[in-house]
């Protein structure tokens, strides 16, 4: 267990240890002794986070934690947590520590296979200025008089550094000999048996209860279908809202996909023209994506409303949307658009997330093992209005029809050349732009379109694809062949900033 006191490395902290094919779930330092003690842990960490210990309004937890013969690792603020807990002195270090420093190890078992001198990352402005009783000094740098201690007889150990950072040359070893030297864990933990122990859980907790999920076609909510449809078939009536703002042929692949590798009921609802009803005459970007979260809403609680069964309601929340990163606070856990909020009037037994513990990547590979086809699991992100927010000006469905048989083209040509997985989203766009062209011995006035491609880490920047312009040349002629209305194609070549991925 992680027990989180609110740093912004905690996230990561866990994904190192499940790294280690050992299972680990993030847990705020509100919880109490008694979960942690019925829930059998066989390590605890302590996260850093940005308070002093000596602030008696920063995160606390009862010293009772460290007699409960679960070994420790306390990281950063965890570290000097414990030594204020085991009354030891905490104080403000004269010279603070950030960044890469020389680290230097006695005789360990957190440091077996660590040379002497290595470098770890530092960021603090408290230290340990008198290590508790009982506990003794492991590693020192040159301004950190205790970098590491331990206390063997209780299974206690903690680090002033950071060794979840890559920037922490052994950080890796250093966790890897807590998981296995110290709290004797076997590495055991993959998919397969995230996969059988959710199912397990699953049907434990649904009964002969009836389950529903919203189902978008994103990741997320695929591989909660998916995993539920494993645990309790036909009690799991999935609902899909096809707002007609999808890709070329996306809701039927869709319906097709769950309907025919997944037991399961499935409710398609096609609502494309009350939607393009209320996006009539409408052009303002925020005022169509307003309708269409609005719409999309009061479509998909009415059709729940119409099954008229209360039983359980399921999410496809992964981990990511649950706790805002650097927020260990149970209070701060964020409103994201996946926890989704149920009108009054609708009532059910409970919310089920199987996911909430898993990353995106994590997420994937348990689609895939549960053989959700590898273009589902895969898909680039799609923004929730579709594209609605890549037609610029009014909505029509002459516009969608457009659009989306360009945007097929688009990904035609990518898949053949094997560029899907290479590039991080790419799309084509319709602005309410229209100019002259020459078709024959004529002169055509028609629509342009323009093709958007970035590669990014994070989405937060990006840059513009450099798609080869063979590949370019192929698309731009099959579009203004292949789709009537079209007779200019363009590319995009901004970054973001200051571009957006998006146009609206
Ligand atoms: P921007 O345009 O902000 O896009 O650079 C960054 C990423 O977010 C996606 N995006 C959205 N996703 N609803 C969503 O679910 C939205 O309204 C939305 N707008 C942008 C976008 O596709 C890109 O991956």
């Amino acid at each position: 267990m992680v027990l989180d006191f609110g740093g912004q490395y905690n996230q990561l902290i866990a994904r190192r240890v499940r790294d280690n094919r050992v299972y680990a779930e993030i847990l705020p330092y509100t919880t109490d002794l008694d979960t942690i003690r019925k829930n059998k842990y066989k390590g605890i960490i302590f996260t850093g986070g940005p308070n002093s210990v000596f602030d008696m309004s920063s995160p606390h937890y009862s010293r009772e934690i460290l007699d409960l013969g679960i070994p420790v690792l306390g990281i950063c603020y965890g570290c000097q947590l414990i030594a204020w807990m085991e009354n030891g002195v905490v104080s403000t270090a004269p010279v603070s520590e950030y960044g890469k420093i020389e680290l230097t190890v006695g005789k360990s078992a957190l440091f077996d296979n660590i040379p002497e001198k290595s470098i770890v990352w530092m960021s603090h402005t408290d230290y340990i200025s008198s290590a508790p009783e009982g506990y003794e000094v492991i590693a020192t740098t040159p301004d950190c008089p205790c970098a590491a201690m331990q206390n063997t007889k209780k299974n206690i150990y903690a680090v002033q550094f950071h060794p979840e950072v890559t920037h922490s040359q052994y950080g890796e070893q250093i966790l890897y000999n807590f998981l296995y030297n110290i709290c004797g864990c076997k590495g055991e933990w993959v998919m397969d048996s995230f996969i059988d122990s959710t199912v397990e859980k699953l049907r434990n907790q649904i009964g002969d209860k009836n389950v529903i999920l919203g189902l978008s076609g994103g990741v997320d909510s695929s591989v909660a279908a998916a995993l539920l449809s494993k645990a309790v078939g036909k009690q799991l009536t999935c609902v899909f809202v096809d707002q007609g703002l999808m890709r070329k042929n996306e809701g039927d692949f869709v319906e097709k996909t769950f309907t025919s590798l997944f037991d399961m009921n499935f409710v398609r609802v096609n609502c494309g023209d009350i939607f393009l009803e209320k996006l009539k005459g409408v052009t303002d970007p925020e005022q169509k994506r307003k309708i269409i979260g609005t719409e999309f809403f009061n479509v998909f609680w009415n059709e729940i409303r119409k099954q008229n069964d209360k039983g359980y309601f399921a999410q496809g929340t992964i981990y990511p949307d649950c706790i805002e990163s650097g927020k260990g606070d149970a209070d701060v856990i964020k409103t994201h658009h996946n926890r989704v909020k149920t009108p009054e009037d609708v009532e059910f037994l409970g919310i089920i997330e199987p996911l909430a513990d898993l990353f995106k990547d994590e997420v994937r590979k348990v689609g895939e093992k549960l053989g959700i086809p590898r273009e589902l699991v895969w898909r680039q992100p799609f923004p929730g209005p579709g594209l609605g927010v890549r037609i610029i000006g009014e909505i029509t469905k002459e516009k969608i029809e457009l659009l989306q048989n360009a945007d097929f083209v688009l990904r035609d040509e990518m898949a053949r050349n094997g560029y899907e997985r290479n590039m991080s989203q790419f799309f084509c766009v319709l602005p309410d732009v229209k100019t002259v062209g020459v078709m024959g011995d004529h002169r055509t006035y028609d629509n342009l379109i323009i093709i958007r491609a970035v590669t990014t880490d994070d989405f937060m920047t990006a840059d513009w694809a450099r798609i080869p312009y063979d590949i370019l040349a192929k698309v731009s002629n099959r579009i203004t062949n292949e789709v009537k209305g079209i007779n200019r194609v363009v590319y995009d070549i901004t970054s973001k900033p200051p571009a957006t991925v998006e146009y609206e």
